[in-house]
């Protein structure tokens, strides 16, 4: 890190309130960069740095794009990185991966830094903050809506009988081959022959009911057999467990809030 910020006492500084990622080339340790959030809509990169014996080979480039990748998942909507006016090469490669230029804080590196810093010749004075809006580059892509599973199952007539007793909507018959049903929020599950389904190492269904309880107790008062009762589980999701005649696993849930805002969600 000091390789690219000279003073230990503002590293130790952002440090405490960082995500700090290190990039391994096998078990060598050869790069590392430092992501700082400002508020819940912009963070900067404090501090990115590859090992001298492998610069120039693309990996600071690499642990950039990351760092672009990390801040947008994390819901970041503008990424910031500073640096000297004298630093051309590091200008050069912000501007490659798209950020703008920002914002020029005249004299910072005079007034933070006791030791002049000299690079390409000149004295470090200014530092030119450079900006990269992700919202943007998000609104641009399309919007992914998970609304419809295919399951493979052996006899489509067996599993639809299971399905519709569990209470979902038949809207398409291609019999045998093919049905699709539709649960009350308009997500449709099809069902699609398969002489090799097995459902045991494949992906969960989870079936959410803020009645939970009582709509176990329903189903199994209709002859459905689970595997597990509803129980609290360390995840706060109250769950109950059915397996479908392909051995599919069913979770019938509630979490309401908590799906998508669990006390641990990521954030730094
Ligand atoms: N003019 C034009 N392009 C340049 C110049 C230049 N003067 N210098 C570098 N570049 C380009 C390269 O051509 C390359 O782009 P390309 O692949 O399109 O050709 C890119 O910038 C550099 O790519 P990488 O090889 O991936 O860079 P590297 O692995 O050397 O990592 C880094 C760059 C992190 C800046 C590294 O050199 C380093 O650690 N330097 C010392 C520490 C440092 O200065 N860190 C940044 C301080 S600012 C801060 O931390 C927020």
């Amino acid at each position: 890190m000091l390789l690219a910020d000279p003073d230990d006492a503002a590293i130790d500084r952002y440090l405490t309130k960082s995500a700090v990622v290190l990039a391994l080339l096998g078990e060598q340790l050869i790069g590392v960069y430092v992501l700082c959030p400002h508020n819940i809509v912009s963070a900067e990169i404090k501090n990115i740095a590859i090992n001298e014996a492998y610069q120039g080979q693309g990996y600071g480039k690499q642990l950039l794009a990351h760092a672009i990748q990390a801040a947008e998942s994390l819901g970041y909507q503008e990424l910031l990185i500073g640096t000297a006016n004298t630093s051309f090469g590091q200008l050069a490669l912000y501007q490659k991966m798209g950020f703008r230029l920002f914002e020029i804080q005249h004299n910072y590196f005079s007034f933070h830094y006791p030791e002049p810093i000299i690079e390409n010749g000149l004295q470090a004075r200014d530092r030119i903050v450079l900006l990269l809006k992700l919202a943007e580059d998000r609104a641009n892509r399309p919007a992914l809506a998970l609304n419809q599973i295919t399951l493979p199952v052996q006899s489509v007539t067996h599993s639809l009988e299971f399905y519709s007793r569990l209470g979902l909507g038949t809207i398409v018959l291609s019999l045998p081959h093919y049905a699709r049903l539709s649960c009350h929020n308009g997500t449709t599950l099809s069902l699609e022959e398969d002489e090799n389904a097995s459902g045991k190492h494949g992906a969960r269904i989870y079936f959410e009911s803020e009645q939970l309880d009582e709509m176990v107790a329903e189903l199994e008062n209709r002859g459905f057999r689970f595997e597990t009762q509803p129980t609290d589980q360390s995840w706060l999701w109250r769950e109950a467990r059915l397996i479908d005649p392909d051995g599919h696993i069913l979770i019938f849930y509630h979490a309401g809030e908590i799906r998508l805002n669990p006390p641990w969600r990521v954030k730094i």
